[in-house]
């Protein structure tokens, strides 16, 4: 079994995944409420409390999987991108155990971990495909030709699709991460209450940040009990505006490749519009949108392991 450990942000996660791509345990524990009184994550916290979870998180998913570190052939970990103060506590986790019992380290990268959520059993998905990667921190469509061979034909020009849900949120007074409570609010809301600009820029490029000071503009003068009446309504037109920009430009992507399978995954997958959106695509299980340590396993699975003692100097990158 190959053993998971992701700890790139705010969640803790060991998983233990088997090489034939089924998961014998997925452990996430989530920092979300320690950081919810800040409005976001605050680097250094998050780190201090990957230290003092990550040991248990690996503990429990070894028990959860009903197994030992004898059961241990390979270990794989997030390299970056991410708080390089957060995913280091990952990495000496893993450089630690892979030491001790003189196993191969894999550095995974977390969007090709993103992408290979896709590639565990029982529904896997096999490349080529065109993938959406909407995350917390990424927005990029990528034309997946291989297990470890993607090409990036567009990205962001500012804010990622999950920041533009979690800043929207801010704006409607709701706690962080915002974008699934956007998503609850939604469904008792009319998307057509209000017209937001979805951003025509030039190529495959995405950007929200004209949609976010829309949505400024739209709250700012509204008093407490405005805001509360209209709420519902400004989460399904704002919401319908990020959902409509991200299928805009994957449609238009695959019509230019040919129609291929289109695959959608990060913690934006998990928006229940947009999942609708794309009844035809592969979408992400929804425990394996947001952050979790079986989708590294899953990567490691596909990228060639470092043999001990080889792997002892890496180090964290923040971004790509
Ligand atoms: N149901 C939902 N609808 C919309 N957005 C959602 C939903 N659930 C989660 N999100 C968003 O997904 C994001 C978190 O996803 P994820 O954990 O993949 O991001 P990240 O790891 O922080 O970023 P990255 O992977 O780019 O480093 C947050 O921005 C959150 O608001
Ligand atoms: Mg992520």
């Amino acid at each position: 079994m190959i053993l998971g450990i992701e700890t790139s942000c705010d969640e803790t996660a060991a998983a233990l995944v088997t090489s034939g791509g089924e998961i014998r345990a997925n452990v996430v524990s989530s920092q979300a409420e320690l950081h919810a009184r800040f409005g976001g994550v605050v680097p250094e916290v998050a780190s201090r409390r990957h230290l003092e979870l990550v040991a248990p998180v690996v503990r429990e998913a070894l028990a959860e999987a009903g197994a030992t570190l004898d059961d241990v052939e390979q270990v794989a970990v997030t390299q970056g991108p991410g708080l390089v103060g957060a995913l280091l506590v990952g990495l000496a986790t893993a450089k630690a155990i892979a030491w001790s019992r003189r196993l191969p380290l894999v550095p995974v990268d977390h969007l090709r971990g993103h992408v290979a959520s896709l590639y565990l059993e029982p529904e896997a998905l096999e490349p080529p495909f065109l993938c959406l990667l909407a995350s917390g921190g990424h927005t990029l469509l990528l034309d997946v030709r291989g297990y470890d061979d993607e090409h990036v034909l567009g990205t962001t020009l500012d804010d990622a699709a999950g920041e533009a849900f979690d800043k929207g949120a801010r704006l409607l007074g709701l706690g962080y991460p915002g974008g699934r409570e956007i998503d609850r609010l939604a469904r008792d809301g009319d998307p057509a209450a209000y017209d937001f600009p979805v951003a025509r820029v030039p190529g495959r490029d995405f950007s929200f940040s004209g949609l976010k000071t829309a949505l400024l503009y739209a709250t700012r003068d509204l008093t407490a009990d405005e805001l509360d009446a209209r709420r519902v309504d400004l989460a399904a037109s704002y919401q319908r505006a990020i959902v409509r920009a991200l299928v805009a430009r994957v449609r238009e992507a695959a019509a230019d490749l040919g129609s291929p399978r289109i695959a959608v995954v990060g913690g934006v997958a998990a928006n229940s519009e947009l999942r609708a959106a794309l009844p035809d695509a592969a979408l992400a299980p929804l425990e394996l949108c947001t952050d979790n340590a079986a989708m590294i396993a899953s990567a490691g699975r596909f990228t060639t392991p470092l043999a001990y003692p080889g792997y002892l100097g890496l180090d964290a990158y923040a971004s790509r």
